[in-house]
């Protein structure tokens, strides 16, 4: 079962920011454990690394590169290298993304430009230089990392109008190029995730809030989530694994929700 032996996955954002496990760092490992040859591309040299370092440990195959997401000649690059050393790219997990604050008023033209780049962007560059790749090889699953945000009109009552807008424009994104792509024996599907404690939200939280508002943040959280808890990289990750599985053969042009019941219980 999800068995990636001799499939290549280039996973972008696969380091974390902050200690602990990011959602591109936990996919990145995952994918090593189910046998893939990992990709890993991120900014950051040294996240990226500590996944490298942590799939070496545990017997696996990773190699990095070092690529901004929102840079078509860098993506390009990054792919170029992914074929060189492995020949191949199976699967495409795009997981770059983030969010800031702002309402439509509060918000500067150049915050929402980069939220644009950062979230939308970097799929659409991601797909763009890989998906000729896969399509000469007949085959290769995409996964996109999106965000309830992109169907809520708020998480905690903090409005971040570029975030639901870019990550609701994954949605889109992901249907349309599932189609365009599906006669050529490429999925495209999209995991949807609420509210997941990672570091990347401890981290911009602090920076953002402070430290007490934050951690108070963080408990109302965990609070407001039917199941009982945020979710953790460990959860995005599994759901990544199955759509990018040969399991999910039939699944494309869809979403894979991962919240702990937070939409149904909280819609719109
Ligand atoms: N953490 C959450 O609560 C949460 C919730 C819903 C959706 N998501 C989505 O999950 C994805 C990953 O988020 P995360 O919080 O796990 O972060 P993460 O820790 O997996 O990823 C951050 C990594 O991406 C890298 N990165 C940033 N910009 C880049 C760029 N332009 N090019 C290449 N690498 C870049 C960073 O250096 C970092 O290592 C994002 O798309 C985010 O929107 C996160």
């Amino acid at each position: 079962m999800l068995d990636l032996k001799g499939k290549v996955a280039f996973v972008t954002g696969a380091g974390s920011i902050g200690a602990g496990w990011g959602n591109g760092k936990a996919a990145a490992v995952l994918l090593a454990r189910q046998g893939a040859q990992v990709f890993g591309t991120d900014l950051n040299a040294a996240a990226v690394e500590a996944t490298r370092a942590i799939i070496a440990k545990e017997g696996g195959d990773c190699s990095t590169h070092i690529c901004n997401m929102t840079d078509s000649g860098s993506v390009k690059t990054a792919v170029d290298a992914c074929i060189k050393k492995y020949g191949r790219i199976d699967i495409l997990i795009n997981n770059v993304g983030g969010s800031a604050p702002g309402d439509p008023v509060s918000m500067s033209e150049e915050v929402w430009d980069s939220q644009v780049d950062h979230n939308l962007k970097t799929a659409f560059l991601g797909c763009k230089h890989v998906l000729p790749v896969m399509e000469k090889q007949r085959s290769g699953a995409i996964v996109n990392v999106s965000s309830v945000a992109g169907f809520a009109h708020q998480v905690d009552g903090r409005v971040h109008i570029a975030y639901s807008a870019t990550k609701s424009g994954l949605f889109g994104f992901t249907r349309a190029t599932a189609i365009a792509y599906v006669k050529k024996g490429i999925r495209c599907n999209m995991v949807v995730l609420g509210t997941m404690h990672t570091p990347l939200v401890e981290e911009r939280l602090m920076k953002q809030l402070g430290p007490e508002a934050a951690r108070d943040l963080v408990a109302k959280r965990h609070a407001a989530v039917p199941i009982g808890r945020m979710g953790d990289a460990w959860d995005s990750a599994h759901a990544i694994l199955f759509l990018a599985s040969d399991e999910a053969r039939y699944i494309t042009a869809t979403q894979l929700v991962v919240d702990g019941g937070l939409t149904a219980a909280r819609p719109g």
